[in-house]
């Protein structure tokens, strides 16, 4: 096999918009809408508490026809020893020969695809006035959620910020001022002063067994979209189980992983009170009022990853960008 090799410096060095990530993600959501993805709940395994590796595979057809698997940890003890939370590899296979064709750094993948898929949730819940967003937990989805946001969200003109470390906020704060000029970073003492009078709450906070769920219902304005990054661990069950539109990204993932009882138990919406998933979403086959409260959980799915590093691939094909080895 000949496979390109692509390293999280190449892929960066690329100059891939979250516009043109917003795209692709978008593009997978209605193309799973429309029954041409397969995309099995995402499996894991725990080798540490509150720490998973998980393999997500997935194959979007139509003209997209694209192949693939991440594998990819999530570690909350790696803040305190200076390494990413979130690191993984992505493999492309050729849909055709099933031949592997690329392999990937999947850290810059997983950190812009999730953050167009809330940028994608905003374009279809969001006000389309909205002009303050809260993000909570400004690590590197804190950053990316809030670049993509702004990027669906063109009235946005304030960003109220929290983190329970104030290091992660001055950072924070200094990357957004070179991603987002003109944008306004309030930094935020608590977490009710950071979500009050927002008009879209992003929860990127590290995912836990035993959730604290810190951001409470009444907080938050009646006209708000609360988008969950981080599973259940951040908002308060209300939050989402008494939202007038809850949507997930996609719902078979979401009823497995609620049914395995590990995650979005205890008052966390059930099947009958979904309104649709980002699929149906995309797909048109419904919609959600841009007033009153609405929930999203964006748990990521498998397509955001294959279509960004189809992306990717043909970039970096089109630049000569990696290394080619034969194994
Ligand atoms: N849904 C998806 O598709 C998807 C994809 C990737 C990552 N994630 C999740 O997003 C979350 C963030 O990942 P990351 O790569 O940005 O990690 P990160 O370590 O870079 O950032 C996490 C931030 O949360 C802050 N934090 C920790 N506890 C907090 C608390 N109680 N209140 C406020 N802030 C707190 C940390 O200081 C840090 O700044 C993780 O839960 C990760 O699993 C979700």
């Amino acid at each position: 096999m000949e496979i390109r090799i692509l390293s999280f410096e190449e892929i960066d060095a690329l100059g891939i918009s979250v516009t043109e990530v917003m795209d692709v993600v978008e593009k997978g959501f209605r193309l799973k809408g429309e029954g041409k993805v397969e995309l099995p709940a995402k499996i894991g395994i725990h080798p540490r508490k509150d720490c998973f590796i998980h393999a997500m595979p997935c194959f979007v057809g139509a003209d997209a026809d694209v192949a693939g698997i991440k594998w990819v940890s999530g570690y909350p003890p790696n803040q305190a020893k200076g390494l990413p939370y979130i690191n993984g590899i992505m493999c492309l296979n050729e849909a055709e020969t099933g031949i592997v064709k690329s392999i990937m750094d999947a850290n810059w993948i997983t950190a812009w695809r999730t953050g167009a898929a809330t940028g994608v949730c905003a374009r279809h819940m969001a006000d389309p006035d909205a002009g303050t967003l809260a993000v909570i937990g400004l690590g590197v989805q804190g950053r990316t959620n809030t670049v993509a946001v702004a990027k669906a969200l063109p009235g946005l003109s304030v960003v109220k910020a929290y983190d329970a470390y104030t290091q992660q906020l001055e950072k924070y704060k200094s990357l957004i001022e070179k991603d987002l000029p003109g944008i306004n970073v309030l930094p935020c003492r608590s977490v009710q002063e950071a979500v009050d009078g927002a008009d879209v709450v992003v929860t990127c906070t590290p995912i836990v067994a035993d959730p604290e769920r810190f951001v409470k219902s009444d907080w938050l304005k009646k006209d708000c979209l609360a988008i969950a990054v981080d599973y259940d661990s951040a908002f308060d069950a209300e939050v989402m189980s008494k939202a007038e539109a809850f949507v997930c990204d996609d719902k078979n993932q979401y009823l497995w992983t609620q049914e395995q009882g590990a995650y979005f138990q205890k008052g966390y919406p059930g099947k009958e009170d979904i309104l649709g998933d980002m699929g149906d979403l995309c797909a048109g086959k419904v919609s959600s009022p841009r007033k009153g409260r609405r929930g999203a959980v964006l748990m990521g799915i498998a397509s955001h990853d294959v279509l960004t590093a189809d992306l990717v691939y043909r970039k970096a094909i089109e630049k000569g960008v990696g290394k080619v080895v034969q194994i």
